[in-house]
């Protein structure tokens, strides 16, 4: 073990490399620096912040996150070749505290791909790990598919990385196949085992592909591993990675069974949350644990009055711990800009003077049609504010006509680049119409991969929430937006995905992914 204390669990964050890499939940270069921003206020240790040879984007994302970082260190990931090594020694090397984490897929099955012998991947893990020591002093050494490595075989190349310099010994279940006993039995293992292993911090890096990505991560802590590799929500490919705010939170509520500790500032965890759901497009499950809608819901009789005479009764966390105001009094429309910006600190939010300013004019407009606006109506505030690219298309004015006397019609109208334009349509139902009428305005081949409404509060005057996603040429986009009327937060986030798709193909081939690390070994 390093100097690292003992009870010390760094949270490594992969949320802008592995869950990234989800198909549909690109990122634009805006919002990968804002998300990074906030992971490093929140107390990430290390974040993985891309993949730098594998597009021009990519590389631009991560030598600006590394220059814009603060105390996290800023990885970036590398297959096992001496040109991806460099190109992200060149992105990571201007932060504080920059690491290379190169991999190489290490079982029968992933040794098969470069076709290479177990002694030829012995040679290449010693070069490729020497020669990423040689420019940065902060290495992590991934085996691929660990959990289906041969035992032998891994033992040999965790000590083949250690003696050739890896600071990080990184022990992927790379499609989610062991379970926590393997899982903190493995990790114990290669403890004991491998000479040198008490010199470098052991990392486990869990798939959720059976559901158990937060108990094999937590196990693997029990068996030594002081670095847990996780995302914001669990975002990542298929079923995703161990989610963050879980074994975080895990570890801070259950620190009788498991003494370790993060330096995760807890409540700035449901902002980040929302953030990436919204920039990433993938909404989170209402019954998720921790950041879901539901979380701290409790509506049953019995609940509600246990919860009534003590919190504790249903209750293990309190809201307050992960961002969600304890109180919850709503504003109402004779509320300042003081109350604002003291309801946005105590929901873990840090808004700048013109951020509060554009915030404070959506918030009185919502006042003045809604009697109480509440916390989550606050946060979807927020995040109809923290709109990334320049637009080119604007939502001016939008008035339906539905109901049961025939088929819905939108009137609608839009500036395009400066210009007013109107169209009226006629759809199978309000948002068809709507959304027909915009394409009447700015016709495109765009396709509807997602269309999802979501009520922010109770009652009939709440907000919804609109998330669309949009395919084009292989370039994917999503928009939010929110508002009491449905059909108008419809058209915004429609709007606002086609804005996303336009800055998208101005740079064709910047934004979008050309390799993935599964492409070429
Ligand atoms: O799941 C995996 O194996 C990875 C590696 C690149 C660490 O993401
Ligand atoms: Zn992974």
């Amino acid at each position: 073990m390093t100097t690292q204390d003992k009870d010390r669990v760094l949270i490594f964050d992969t949320t802008l490399r592995d869950g990234e890499q989800s198909p549909g939940a690109t990122m634009t270069h805006e919002e990968k620096l804002e998300i990074a921003e906030l992971l490093d206020e929140m107390g990430v240790d290390i974040i993985e912040a891309g993949f730098p040879i594998a597009s021009e984007g990519d590389f631009r994302a991560v030598s600006e996150i590394a220059k814009r970082s603060k105390d996290a260190v800023i990885c970036g990931l590398a297959r096992a070749q001496l040109p991806d090594i460099d190109r992200c020694w060149e992105a990571v090397k201007h932060a504080n505290r920059p690491r290379i984490h190169t991999f190489i897929g290490t079982s029968p099955l992933h040794r098969a791909i470069p076709n290479l012998t177990m002694d030829e991947m012995a040679e290449r893990i010693e070069q490729t790990v020497t020669h990423a020591r040689n420019l940065c002093d902060n290495v992590q050494w991934s085996p691929m598919d660990a959990t289906r490595t041969e035992w032998d075989y891994l033992c040999r190349v965790v000590e083949i990385a250690i003696n050739a310099g890896a600071t990080t010994i990184n022990i992927p279940d790379t499609v989610g196949y062991t379970a926590p006993v393997e899982s903190a039995d493995l990790i114990r293992r290669l403890i004991e085992t491998v000479p040198g292993a008490d010199e470098v911090v052991f990392a486990t890096h869990c798939h959720n592909d059976l559901g158990m990505a937060t108990a094999n991560a937590l196990a693997a802590v029990a068996g030594g591993a002081r670095q847990i590799e996780c995302t914001i929500n669990g975002l990542g490919e298929r079923a995703g990675n161990t989610a963050l705010e879980e074994v975080v939170m895990a570890l801070k509520v259950r620190g009788d069974i498991m003494p370790y500790y993060t330096e995760i500032d807890t409540k700035k965890i449901m902002h980040i949350s929302r953030r990436v759901s919204t920039v990433s497009g993938f909404p989170v499950q209402f019954n998720k644990a921790i950041v879901g809608k539901n979380a701290f819901a409790h509506e049953s009789g019995i609940h509600q009055d246990g919860m009534l005479k003590n919190a504790e009764t249903f209750e293990i966390m309190r809201p307050e711990d992960v961002g969600l105001s304890g109180t919850s009094l709503p504003l109402g429309k004779h509320s300042g800009r003081a109350a604002l910006r003291a309801k946005l600190r105590e929901l873990g939010v840090e808004v700048g003077d013109n951020q509060l300013k554009d915030i404070f004019v959506r918030f009185k407009d919502l006042a003045d049609r809604k009697k109480e606006v509440y916390d989550d109506d606050i946060l979807a505030l927020v995040t109809a504010t923290t709109d990334g690219p320049q637009n080119r298309l604007e939502l001016v004015n939008l008035k339906v006509i539905c109901g049961t006397g025939g088929p819905a019609t939108a009137e609608l109208e839009m500036e395009i680049d400066g210009v007013e334009k109107a169209a009226t349509c006629q759809g199978d139902g309000p948002v068809d119409a709507t959304f027909k009428a915009v394409r009447d305005l700015h016709p495109n081949k765009a396709r509807l991969q997602l269309y999802q409404v979501n009520a922010v509060t109770e009652g009939t005057d709440a907000q919804a929430t609109v998330s669309v996603r949009l395919e084009e040429d292989g370039i994917i986009a999503t928009g939010q937006s929110a508002d009491t009327d449905t059909v108008v937060a419809s058209a915004r986030a429609y709007i606002n995905a086609l804005n996303r798709l336009l800055v998208r193909r101005d740079k064709t081939g910047k934004d979008v992914k050309e390799i993935s690390y599964k492409d070429v070994h």
